[in-house]
């Protein structure tokens, strides 16, 4: 197995600490080289990926869709079981295949899983007095692989996860847009995309001039808050991204979005998320509650699985020898 690097995330502290999960900023790191991250090996851990029996999503873990699209478009990307296979396919004629292909939850697998521990820890240390904090709010941690073709648009989105994207082979430019930029941004369409509609998030071309684009290079990527839209565009080359995302345990935001959605459909103007925190409080405990009599019917529903678990314990002791 490859070894891990001392570090994986490079990134001034100031810049890291003061714009955490708020506004996207570019970091550096270590992975360019990464033997893990070779296209005969990517066409290996596709095979595994699709191959799953257990996978962490309903789903399956891999998805893809084939053919060019702008960053309006919405594609499809599900993929029933029998498909799911074709994926390897894709990443070893991905040069040809105008191809999108996303491998999830790649820390299941040998050596993804030390690269992603070493990056998290990197930002939890980059994090500093915060980071302690912010650990115990994170429910887990993810690794992505994006393998994309040349010139392949990604379409606009935005997530539920806090991110960092490291670059690994290619260029490749991303479009990222002020989460707080009510244009951009309405708070209708987040109360929808926590509610009811993965998809509710629409690109506005209009706004297109008030985007940062970044040039990401292999060695370089950025940080993606919750909530920060964008979407991408490979130059002509193949690209192999890696994304290391925190999902946070409470979704209290969510919840607040959720009650909002409701609150709204009753014709009430509710108030914003963060604008009154003892309202936001009563917003997040109606609505855990509601969460918790729906969990005593669906006893599988919000558990924390127990990989998950164990993660969280080999980076607590990674991040006690650190200090
Ligand atoms: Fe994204």
């Amino acid at each position: 197995m490859a070894a891990v690097a001392d570090h994986v995330l490079e990134c001034d502290a100031v810049v890291f600490q003061r714009d955490l999960n708020v506004l996207p900023y570019e970091i550096g790191h270590t992975l360019a080289d990464h033997p893990l991250f070779q296209l005969d090996v990517l066409v290996e851990l596709a095979q595994r990926v699709a191959a799953r029996k257990n996978p962490h999503m309903s789903g399956g873990d891999v998805y893809f869709n084939e053919g060019a699209i702008e960053a309006g478009t919405m594609p499809n990307y599900d993929r029933p079981e029998e498909e799911r296979a074709r994926a390897a396919e894709l990443v070893r004629k991905i040069e040809l295949a105008e191809a999108w292909i996303i491998l999830k939850h790649v820390e299941r697998e040998d050596g993804y899983r030390e690269v992603m521990e070493r990056a998290v820890v990197d930002a939890l240390r980059l994090a500093g007095p915060a980071g302690e904090q912010l650990f115990k709010k994170i429910k887990w941690f993810e690794a992505i692989v994006f393998i994309t073709s040349p010139n392949r648009v990604t379409e606009y989105h935005i997530d539920r996860e806090c991110s960092w994207i490291f670059q690994i082979r290619g260029d490749k430019a991303i479009h990222l847009f002020d989460r707080a930029d009510k244009d951009v941004v309405p708070e209708e369409e987040l109360e929808r995309f926590y509610t009811v509609d993965n998809r509710a998030s629409e690109y506005k071309p209009q706004f297109e001039d008030r985007a940062l684009v970044y040039d990401m290079t292999p060695g370089t990527g950025v940080h993606i808050p919750v909530n920060t839209p964008h979407w991408l565009k490979n130059g002509n080359n193949v690209s192999i991204t890696l994304n290391v995302n925190f999902q946070f345990h409470d979704a209290q935001i969510a919840n607040l979005y959720k009650s909002n959605y409701y609150l709204r459909k009753l014709g009430l103007r509710p108030s914003l998320p963060g604008a009154h925190s003892t309202i936001d409080r009563m917003k997040a405990w109606a609505f855990t509650g509601a969460l918790t009599v729906k969990r005593k019917l669906r006893p599988g529903d919000g558990v924390v699985p127990p990989e998950a678990k164990d993660q969280k314990r080999r980076i607590a002791e990674m991040l006690a020898t650190a200090r």
